[in-house]
């Protein structure tokens, strides 16, 4: 009898272990066939709320809802072999309660198959994180700049320049760490501020906009793929520019259907000829 062997995907567990042997490497993946292409290189996979934005065009995450998580999260599982993946807590799923988050987490897992979720939010957030850990449910923190506060912290900007901000953000750090999350994003931070918390925290720190100083990075896979024309913040470095390559694509497209030049013969059905 044959036994399919089921590649071992890393495990939050395996993720909290890199801190302080290598970077830890992410990208954010919203559906199967860039998840495929992703994993072989990735430690972890984020199926962001950004999607909102990066998908659906929608001005911020706000509008993100928990059909579109696990829509996606189911996308993003079909396509993974190696890679954790995280499925963030879109606005509104958990900030009213523990068992409001507990309830929606447990949902988020049991329908996509993923192998931890993530939250935004520092000391506020860190008795429910740990009401999640101490219950099965692997947590990813999320401090600094939180896209889901947008509309109260006054929009997207890099943070920690004021001993106000640097402190609250230390704060939220540190209440973070100790809550039993497995590893933390941080975002938009200033590199003195990244460096202090990743040498303090005893979990992982993964940084967007937040410096080499931290234990890994991540980025929005479509910034990083350059499919945008008119987003490019100073942490975002384009590996590939595809906007360019899409554009183009199309008007070649849309030239060779005008000019009757595709489908060609190579691209057409034929009645098949009967054997004599
Ligand atoms: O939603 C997202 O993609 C994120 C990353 C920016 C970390 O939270």
């Amino acid at each position: 009898m044959s036994m399919a062997v089921r590649k071992k995907r890393l495990t939050p567990s395996d993720i909290t272990a890199l801190k302080g042997e290598r970077p830890i490497v992410s990208l954010t993946a919203y559906t199967t066939p860039i998840a495929r292409l992703l994993d072989p290189h990735c430690d972890l996979l984020l199926v962001g709320d950004s999607l909102g934005m990066v998908l659906y065009g929608l001005p911020n995450t706000v509008g993100v809802t928990m059909e579109m998580m696990i829509a996606h999260g189911q996308a993003v599982m079909r396509g993974v072999e190696k890679a954790c993946v995280t499925v963030d807590m879109p606005f509104g799923s958990y900030q009213e309660s523990k068992e409001q988050a507990f309830r929606n987490a447990a949902r988020l897992m049991q329908e996509t198959g993923a192998d931890s979720v993530k939250l935004e939010g520092g000391e506020e957030m860190a008795e429910t994180v740990h009401f999640l850990t101490t219950r099965g449910v692997p947590v990813m923190g999320h401090v600094g700049l939180m896209p889901q506060q947008v509309n109260t912290s006054g929009g997207y900007r890099s943070l920690g320049r004021s001993e106000a901000e640097a402190d609250k953000i230390r704060r939220d750090a540190l209440a973070i760490g100790q809550s039993g999350a497995f590893s933390m994003i941080v975002e938009g931070t200033i590199e003195p501020l990244a460096r202090e918390i990743s040498t303090a925290s005893p979990i992982p720190t993964i940084g967007i906009g937040a410096s080499p100083a931290c234990d890994g990075q991540v980025l929005v896979v479509d910034d990083m793929l350059g499919v945008f024309t008119d987003f490019k913040p100073r942490f975002v470095k384009h590996f590939a520019s595809l906007a360019p390559q899409i554009s183009k694509a199309a008007e070649d497209y849309a030239a060779e259907v005008k000019a009757r030049t595709f489908p060609g013969q190579e691209h057409t059905f034929q009645i098949k000829k009967q054997p004599l």
